[in-house]
């Protein structure tokens, strides 16, 4: 442990099947108007919908409502929602989807009672918050983000080809979040091998970074042992409650700030993926995906140990006999076969990206500094020309 820092975590959490029965103890501490958020009608079809309405009317609430949030979410949406928060004085912002619509309530929480531009403030200036915020609540229908714990709120701004997310405060973390399995059974497979894929990007972008014997490594060797273990399941049976379960808290704790304490991070797939997610409009797990093998091979001589012990601890690679830089290879061997198995999206070619888009998802990748390699333009054009 190398770091010191301060660790809270305000978001009070219900899991199970019977999770969803919490509203009525937690809209009893909020006022009578309620934006009701969602996407683009999964909610209706599947039933959640008409339960939440009716939890919502039980407790006297009065419902507005904020429909067809999209996939990656948009600064335009966001000024839209701003406009419907303000005109319903809404006491509560209730999320009910998936991490596009908790980071889009998020950002209307933020924007609802501030006078700036908000995609300046907070997405370009990376601003704090200086106004009062609604508080947000979350009813969580598709896993991998991690935005049911977190303050993470991801935007798009189509015009300028930007995706940038903002980690807001404690204070904008959902107030509740309220996390039933059976609520991602309706997922199509795609999305739910993109969120399983979003949750191990998650850990391995706080994984692979510093050189320091870190609890917060061991606590990842374990989760991502068991995403591997429960996506093999769910992949096969997707009804299977015991796996959809075991991903669905894995992906809380992924991102919800613990296994990042007291260590650096690296973040750059995730900064890969936006500038790709900016230019295709693609799933954001699927984004991942496809950047990670070439990333993970180009920085892999500047963190060889790392990456040997992710391969033994991890994907159980036989280490006798053998160099540092074969057993690291073979753990990205491993996972490189576990990825097309799962039939996750390996090429941007099958995102839709063209070759023509590449000068303009170079300069879209912002650069981090935390992880083994500080990547310049040179290299971000190396690795996503090989993703292609
Ligand atoms: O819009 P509806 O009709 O609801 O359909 C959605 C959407 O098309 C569908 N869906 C959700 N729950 C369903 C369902 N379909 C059937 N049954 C259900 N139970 O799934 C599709 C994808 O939903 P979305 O919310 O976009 O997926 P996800 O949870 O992966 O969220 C992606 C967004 O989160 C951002 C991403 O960049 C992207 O914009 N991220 C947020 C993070 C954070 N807050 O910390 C971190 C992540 O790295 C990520 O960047
Ligand atoms: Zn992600």
């Amino acid at each position: 442990m190398i770091g010191n820092f301060t660790y809270c975590n305000p978001t009070k959490l219900y899991f199970g099947k019977n999770a969803l029965e919490s509203l009525n103890s937690e809209l009893s501490k909020y006022g009578k108007k309620v934006l009701l958020v969602y996407g683009g009608g999964s909610i209706k079809r599947n039933g959640i919908y008409d339960k939440v309405i009716a939890l919502l009317e039980a407790n006297g609430k009065t419902v507005f409502e904020d429909a067809g949030v999209m996939p990656n979410p948009t600064i335009e949406k966001v000024k839209e929602g701003v406009a419907r928060a303000r005109a319903a004085k809404a006491d509560l912002i209730l999320a009910v989807g998936g991490g596009s619509v908790c980071d889009y309530a998020k950002a209307v929480s933020v924007s609802v009672n501030c006078d700036e531009d908000i995609w300046e403030k907070y997405f370009i200036r990376f601003e704090d918050v200086s106004c009062e915020i609604v508080p947000v609540g979350c009813v969580l229908t598709m896993v991998g983000t991690g935005s049911e714990m977190n303050g993470g709120s991801v935007i798009t701004n189509h015009d300028e080809k930007l995706k940038i997310g903002h980690v807001f405060g404690e204070n904008v973390f959902p107030k509740f979040a309220i996390l039933n399995p059976e609520f991602t059974f309706t997922l199509p497979k795609y999305q739910m091998i993109s969120g399983i894929y979003d949750i191990m990007s998650h850990i391995l972008e706080q994984y692979f970074s510093g050189t320091d014997d870190n609890t917060s490594d061991y606590l990842s060797e374990g989760l991502l042992r068991s995403l591997i273990h429960s996506a093999n399941i769910a992949v096969e049976d997707p009804l299977d409650y015991e796996a959809r379960s075991n991903i669905m808290w894995t992906a809380t704790w992924a991102l919800n700030t613990l296994i990042a304490k007291g260590k650096t991070t690296d973040w750059m797939v995730h900064m890969l993926g936006q500038a790709v997610g900016a230019y295709t409009d693609a799933t954001h797990g699927m984004t991942l995906s496809a950047v990670t093998m070439p990333y993970y091979r180009y920085i892999l001589p500047y963190g060889t140990a790392k990456f040997a012990r992710y391969a033994i601890n991890v994907w159980g690679v036989e280490p006798a006999n053998k160099t540092e830089e074969e057993i690291a290879c073979e753990g990205l061997d491993r996972m490189e076969a576990w990825m097309k198995k799962l039939g996750l999206v390996m090429h941007l070619t099958d995102l839709g990206a063209t070759r023509e888009m590449l000068d303009g998802m170079v300069k879209s990748t912002l650069t981090k500094d935390g992880g083994y390699k500080v990547l310049d333009e040179t290299d971000i054009r190396a690795v996503l020309s090989a993703s292609f």
